[in-house]
C-alpha cells in the first residue's frame, strides 16, 4: 500500500501519527511527502522523503495521494492530476469540495477511481459516511450545526474564560485549529462551505456555498456575550439549511442559542450536526471538529476505506445547482443593538410594527428583544429606523430555543 502525502502541517502529521500508531495492522508506505518549505523539516525522521518538488510524487508509484496543502491553488492541479492518473485521491480540503466539487467527483467517475473527502466537515467526525450510507432511504429535509472549530473555540473562551476575541484568535492558531488565513473561520467561510457539502449529499442538487446568508464573528463583543448571558443564552456560529418545495434556504450566522439547546452544550472546538430525517427523525453527530489527531483519525479512515474498496457513490456533486433563500421566512427572535441618542424614537417605532419586545438595555446603548412574524418584517424595521435618521448602524443577532 503505497501513498502520497501533500502537506506535512497539523493534518499531515496527524495522518503519519495514525499511520504509525496502526503500523502493526496495516503497513501504508509513505512514498513522499510535499512541503513548501524542506528545510524545516532536516531533522524529521522523513526527511529522506520530504520534497519540496511535485514531480517528486508523481515519479513515484502510488495507490492513493493524500492532499492536506488546503487552499484551491495548486491542491487543485495536483488532485486533478492524480485522478487523470487514474490515482485514488483524499483530501480534508473543504474549500476545494465547495469550489470544484462538481467537477473533481466527475473526473474520479471518469476514471474510474475514488475521491474521499470525510475530513473537510466537522474534522474527526464521522458525518459524511454516514449521511451517504447508512442514512440511505432517508429524505433529510434539514439540517443545524457548528462547523467551525476555531470560531466555537473563541466563543467558548469568551464567554467562559471573559477572553479576548484577539488572545483566542492566537491560541486557536497555536493550537493548530484555525485555516492557514482565519479570515475564512471568523466570516463564516468555512462553516459555510462545510454546510454546503453536507447541504448537496442531503439534498441531492448542488448548493453554493455563497449562495447561503452569511456573516461571520468579527463583530461579536463583550456586550453581546453579556446580553447573551443575561438572556440565560450562548453565542454560536450555527449553519442551518433546509429542503421545501425543491428549494433551499440556509444560513452561517451568530446566533443566540438558549442554554436548554443542544447546540448550547457544544463548546470549545467541537462541533455537531443535526439531520432531520423522515424516517430517523433527529440524528446528531458530536466531536472534535478539528486538530491534528482527530481530523488524522478521519483522513486515515478514508485511506483504509480506499484499501479495503469501501466505496459509496457520490453523485450528488454532479446534479444540478438548487436555488437558495436566504432569508427566515418564519417566526423569528432578534437582539437588536442601537448606539443613538433617539432611543425613544426607536422604541416608539418599533411599538408601532411589532406587537412583542423587551428592552434589555437602555443605559450605554439600546438592546431590544423583538418577536417578529418573519425576518423580513425586522429588516424592514431596521430599514424604516436607518430612514428616518434614528440610527445609521444596527445589529441583529437571531436566537434560537
Ligand atoms: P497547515 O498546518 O497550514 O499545513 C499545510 C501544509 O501544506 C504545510 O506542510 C505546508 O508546507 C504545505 N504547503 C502549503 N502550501 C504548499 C504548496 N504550495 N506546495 C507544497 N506544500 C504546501 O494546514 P492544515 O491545518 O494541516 O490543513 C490542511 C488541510 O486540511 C486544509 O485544507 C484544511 O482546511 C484542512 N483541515 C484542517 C483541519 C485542522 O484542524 N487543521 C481540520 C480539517 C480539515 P510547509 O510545512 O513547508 O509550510
Ligand atoms: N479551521 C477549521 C475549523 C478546521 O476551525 O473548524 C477544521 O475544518
Amino acid at each position: 500500500m503505497k501513498i502520497a502525502i501533500l502537506g506535512y502541517g497539523t493534518v499531515g502529521k496527524g495522518l503519519v501519527q495514525m499511520i504509525e500508531g496502526n503500523k502493526n495492522k496495516r503497513n501504508i508506505e509513505i512514498t513522499s511527502i510535499l512541503v513548501r518549505d524542506k528545510n524545516k523539516y532536516k531533522s524529521s525522521k522523513y526527511a529522506n522523503i520530504i520534497t519540496e518538488n511535485i514531480e517528486d510524487v508523481f515519479k513515484e508509484d502510488i495507490d492513493i495521494l493524500v492532499e492536506l496543502i488546503g487552499g484551491l491553488h495548486p491542491s487543485y492541479e495536483y488532485i486533478k492530476r492524480a485522478l487523470e492518473s487514474k490515482i485514488n485521491v483524499v483530501t480534508a480540503n473543504k474549500d476545494m469540495l465547495a469550489e470544484y466539487g462538481d467537477k473533481l467527483v466527475k473526473l474520479a467517475k471518469e476514471n474510474n477511481v475514488s475521491l474521499k473527502f470525510e475530513a473537510s466537515v466537522g474534522g474527526g467526525i464521522p458525518v459524511l459516511k454516514p449521511l451517504t450510507e447508512s442514512l440511505e432511504g432517508n429524505s433529510i429535509d434539514s439540517m443545524y450545526a457548528i462547523l467551525n472549530g476555531t470560531t466555537n473555540f473563541i466563543l467558548s473562551k469568551m464567554y467562559n474564560e471573559g477572553l479576548s476575541y484577539d488572545e483566542v484568535l492566537k491560541e486557536a492558531q497555536e493550537l493548530g485549529f484555525a485555516e492557514a488565513n482565519p479570515e475564512a473561520d471568523v466570516e463564516g467561510y468555512d462553516a459555510a462551505r462545510k454546510l454546503s457539502i453536507l447541504s448537496t449529499l442531503a439534498y441531492n442538487g448542488r448548493v453554493y456555498w455563497k449562495d447561503f446568508y452569511l456573516e461571520g464573528i468579527s463583530k461579536i463583543d463583550m456586550k453581546d456575550i453579556n446580553y447573551a448571558k443575561q438572556m440565560g443564552c450562548k453565542i454560536k456560529l450555527v449553519g442551518q439549511s433546509k429542503k421545501k418545495n425543491e428549494k433551499v434556504s440556509g444560513y452561517v450566522r451568530p446566533v443566540l442559542v438558549d442554554n436548554n439547546n443542544l447546540l448550547s452544550q457544544i463548546d470549545n472546538e467541537y462541533n455537531i450536526v443535526v439531520f432531520n430525517g423522515d424516517s430517523i427523525g433527529e440524528l446528531s453527530f458530536v466531536g472534535k471538529g478539528a486538530g491534528k489527531e482527530p481530523t488524522g483519525s478521519a483522513v486515515y479512515a478514508d485511506v483504509m476505506d480506499i484499501f479495503n474498496n469501501r466505496i459509496a457513490k457520490i453523485d450528488q456533486f454532479t446534479k444540478e445547482k438548487i436555488e437558495v433563500e436566504k432569508t427566515i421566512n418564519n417566526k423569528c427572535q432578534a437582539l437588536l443593538r442601537f448606539k443613538s441618542p433617539k432611543k425613544e424614537e426607536i422604541i416608539s417605532l418599533i411599538n408601532a410594527c411589532i406587537d412583542e419586545y423587551d428592552v434589555i438595555d437602555d443605559n450605554d446603548e439600546l438592546a431590544v428583544m423583538v418577536y417578529a412574524g418573519s425576518e423580513y418584517e425586522i429588516n424592514n424595521i431596521l430599514c424604516l429606523i436607518k430612514d428616518k435618521g434614528y440610527c445609521e448602524e444596527s445589529r441583529k443577532l437571531l436566537k434560537i430555543s
